[in-house]
């Protein structure tokens, strides 16, 4: 397993996950323990873009069940009618939330966050097994760069599932 990664010092997000997704894969592939390989992504993504929060919320128990992160202290359950991760859940779909305050049912586990985007992580039956939660303490801090390049390193993922 790889001990370190490259990232390049660059704005530019799209170079950045561009230059991340074969190191995840590569990361990952030979790993079959899913906490471990949650964990190094989460890590990966916060030394990247030094995101306030990142982790994943993983269906357990018929809810969202906080899984791998970094940053501060998360709330540990999320219904899946409730939040921007529920309503990812529930749509299936990634969820680009400029303002969280403009997001009814937003689930503050910070009063920090400003904006976030929540990405679905499908198993090998195309059902939702977890999603991927980033959220930043700037408003308007992602963009369709940010959607884009996660998706790739969360299909990568689901390779693996
Ligand atoms: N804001 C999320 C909850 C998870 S935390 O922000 C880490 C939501 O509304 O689903």
């Amino acid at each position: 397993m790889a001990e370190s990664i490259y990232i390049p010092q660059t704005q530019d997000r799209t170079e950045v996950y561009e230059a991340l997704a074969p190191q995840i894969k590569a990361l990952i592939e030979n790993e079959s323990d899913l906490v471990a390989n949650l964990a190094n992504i989460a890590a990966v993504l916060k030394e990247a873009f030094d995101f306030f929060w990142v982790g994943f919320y993983l269906v357990k128990e018929n809810q969202l069940v906080l899984g791998p992160f970094q940053g501060p202290l998360a709330c540990t359950r999320i219904a899946f009618d409730k939040g921007v991760c529920g309503a990812c859940y529930t749509q299936k779909q990634t969820m680009l939330v400029p303002d969280v305050e403009a997001f009814p049912g937003h689930i503050a586990c910070s009063s920090a966050s400003r904006s976030e985007v929540v990405v679905p992580v499908f198993d090998s039956q195309g059902n939702v097994a977890m999603v991927l939660d980033v959220d930043s303490d700037q408003l308007d801090d992602f963009s369709e760069a940010d959607k884009v390049g996660l998706e790739k390193l969360m299909d990568i993922l689901s390779q693996t599932l």
